[in-house]
């Protein structure tokens, strides 16, 4: 019967449908991975190995970079590693290059530094954060009054 068939593909259409909508929620699951990647030990691997040449914020004006005249990247601004793919970030933290000192495998496994990666590209967005918080205490009502 005519009927049945068209009820099939409907039914056939929708199912469609549906797989195509789990494929995109799951692509959204893949990018938002990214930022799992920064663990507390990733932050912590920063903090002792990273920061003092790089800043605890990543914008590079550090003692350590004025006194050994290094020249570093403002991680803060989205532009400073705008060009390069994670893959040259995970070698260039794996294998060092010139002043800056490879990070050993004993140290930091192949996850950490794939979140050191994903750390320091998310300090672009934590920049933006904090220059708009020292507006909030203002806005806050005085409780006195
Ligand atoms: C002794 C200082 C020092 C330490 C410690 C250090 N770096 Fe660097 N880092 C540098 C310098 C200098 C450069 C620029 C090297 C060049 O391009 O010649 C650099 C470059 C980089 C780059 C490439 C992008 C860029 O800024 O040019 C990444 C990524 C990076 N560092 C991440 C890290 C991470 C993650 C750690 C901790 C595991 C770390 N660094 C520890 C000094 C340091």
């Amino acid at each position: 019967m005519p009927e049945r068939g068209l009820f099939h593909s409907g039914l056939l259409l929708s199912a469609l449908l549906l797989a195509s909508g789990a494929a995109l929620a799951a692509g959204a699951q893949e990018a938002a991975g990214n930022s799992s990647l920064i663990t507390p030990k990733v932050k912590q691997i920063y903090k002792i190995d990273c920061a003092f040449c790089h800043g605890d914020n990543g914008n590079g004006k550090t003692d350590a970079a004025t006194s050994m005249k290094m020249v570093m990247l403002d991680y803060t601004d989205p532009k400073s590693l705008e060009g390069k793919t994670d893959q040259e970030l995970f070698d260039m933290i794996r294998k060092g290059k010139d002043q800056m000192p490879p990070e050993d495998a004993s140290r930091a496994k192949d996850t950490d530094v794939q979140g050191l990666v994903a750390y320091l590209r998310s300090m672009s967005k934590g920049a933006k954060q904090t220059a708009a918080t020292p507006a909030a205490p203002a806005a806050s009502p005085n409780p006195n009054r």
